[in-house]
């Protein structure tokens, strides 16, 4: 499940995009569009997909986790709706302010809600979903999810979307790592 990585980076890119618009700068509307595009095909069109089709069933036949679940299904129907919104709004180069507004509305509503939601994923839906198969049945589900990735997207599918994500990145000036890194404290 690295896709978590790809949801984190365009969180990211919107927050960046959110604090440029909150000092009075412009929007960077096609960086937010391409971030889009990315969560629509990638996240929400495969990641989702293999988690409400493989990983929820499976919690829920065993009866774990069903309220977080519920929960869950229910956040990546919301976060359909904003990133169609999303999509929709910044479709135009440009953006005039009422739709720079929505669109920021939509992406902090997405940036507020994914965070919560990819971390309890990581820390407790997929450790409960990965306790209650046997490790041939794991290893199983891991083949099968390469070869769906592949069907859908061609062989390099995770690398050709990090790209995609760091040339997003680089327009915005963030791709650098070392510009994150704070000072030395000086007593
Ligand atoms: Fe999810
Ligand atoms: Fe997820």
């Amino acid at each position: 499940m690295q896709e978590h990585g790809v949801l984190k980076r365009v969180l990211l890119i919107y927050q960046e995009c959110i604090r440029r618009q909150s000092i009075g700068q412009e929007l960077p509307v096609s960086a937010v569009h391409d971030g889009a595009e990315i969560i629509h095909d990638f996240i929400e069109g495969f990641h989702e997909a293999l988690e409400e089709g493989f990983v929820f069933p499976k919690l829920r036949s065993a009866g774990k986790l069903v309220g977080t679940v519920d929960t869950l299904l229910l956040q990546h129907a919301r976060g359909r709706q904003l990133t169609q919104l999303i999509l929709a709004e910044s479709a135009a180069q440009t953006a005039t302010v009422n739709d720079s507004a929505q669109i920021v509305g939509a992406m902090t509503a997405f940036v507020r809600m994914y965070q919560p939601h990819e971390a309890r994923e990581d820390t407790v839906v997929f450790p409960t979903f990965r306790s209650i198969l046997t490790s041939e049945q794991l290893s199983h589900l891991g083949t099968n999810f390469a070869d769906l990735q592949r069907e859908q997207f061609g062989p390099n599918a995770l690398n050709q979307t990090v790209a995609k994500v760091a040339a997003i990145e680089e327009t915005l000036g963030i791709y650098d790592l070392s510009q994150f890194t704070p000072e030395p404290i000086t007593q």
